[in-house]
């Protein structure tokens, strides 16, 4: 049984990555550190017999897609569509290319990666995906914009993939989590926002934990904790107005 993970060098993609070589699953581990890669696969090996491959690929550049429809194997039994990046700042106040960048990852590698997996899983009549998008996916994002943004186009997208494939064997689940302990904040420059200094942040096992299970049990959605759970569910009470000052705030 092959797993295929992308964004396995930290966080919610390498604790997605020791869960499922735990299961047994032989793990493809995609990134661009490979320095990363390899602590993440020695850690594997020490534990657990399953094969572990290290594909050190930036998944934004086009030849990256090329490389990986040849080194992933022809059955995928599990894809974890995970690699993902924000951006915390004012829009009119930033570079493009920092947008462009959210763009490329979150939404462009995103979409080509699941084309890739959803065609072969499609072929064996076989498979789950898991899409690791986030509760930002539900709201708008002042000064994390394009993060927001692109989120949502993840969630979207997998549960229109979703419908698409049932009744195919292939199963699609879209794991929204809150904020999380990972590399993420600081990638994004947002360690000293509300969001991530206010906030209770959850463990990536847990949300890792917590995808996978819901993957397996082959839900739509699976939002990691209860005061995520609640912070999705009563901000469509509140007036938009008030709702977008909220955000922004804990983003500022
Ligand atoms: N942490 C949170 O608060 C939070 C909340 C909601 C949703 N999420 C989502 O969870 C997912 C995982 O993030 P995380 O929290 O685990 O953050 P993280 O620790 O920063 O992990 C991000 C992963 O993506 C990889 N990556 C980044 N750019 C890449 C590229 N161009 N090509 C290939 N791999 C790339 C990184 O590896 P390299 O740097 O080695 O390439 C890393 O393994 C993301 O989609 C994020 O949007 C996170």
């Amino acid at each position: 049984m092959n797993a295929v993970i992308t964004g396995a060098s930290s966080g919610i993609g390498e604790e997605c990555a020791y869960i499922l070589a735990q299961k047994g699953y032989d793990v493809y581990l995609i990134a661009r550190r490979k320095s990363e890669l390899l602590r993440v696969a020695k850690h594997i090996r020490s534990l657990n017999t399953v094969h572990v491959f290290v594909i050190p690929a930036d998944i934004t550049k086009k030849k990256s897609y090329a490389l990986l429809e040849q080194q992933l194997p022809k059955k995928i039994d599990v894809f974890i569509n995970n690699a993902g990046k924000g951006f915390l700042g004012s829009f009119t106040d930033s570079t493009l290319s920092s947008q462009e960048k959210i763009v490329s990852l979150n939404i462009t590698a995103f979409l080509k990666l699941s084309y890739l997996v959803a065609q072969r899983m499609r072929k064996q009549s076989s498979g789950f995906i898991l899409h690791v998008s986030s509760i930002a996916s539900f709201f708008p994002g002042p000064f994390m914009a394009s993060y927001y943004a692109s989120k949502a186009f993840g969630s979207s997208f997998s549960d229109s993939l979703r419908e698409e494939l049932r009744g195919t064997g292939v199963s699609v689940t879209c794991l929204c989590p809150g904020p999380t302990s990972t590399g993420f904040a600081q990638a994004a420059h947002a360690e000293g926002s509300a969001l991530f200094t206010r906030s209770p942040l959850m463990s990536p096992y847990i949300v890792a934990y917590a995808g996978i299970r819901g993957m397996f049990s082959r839900r739509r959605r699976v939002i990691p904790g209860l005061h995520n759970k609640l912070s999705v569910f009563f901000s469509r009470f509140l007036p938009h107005g008030l709702l977008f000052r909220i955000v922004r705030r804990l983003n500022q």
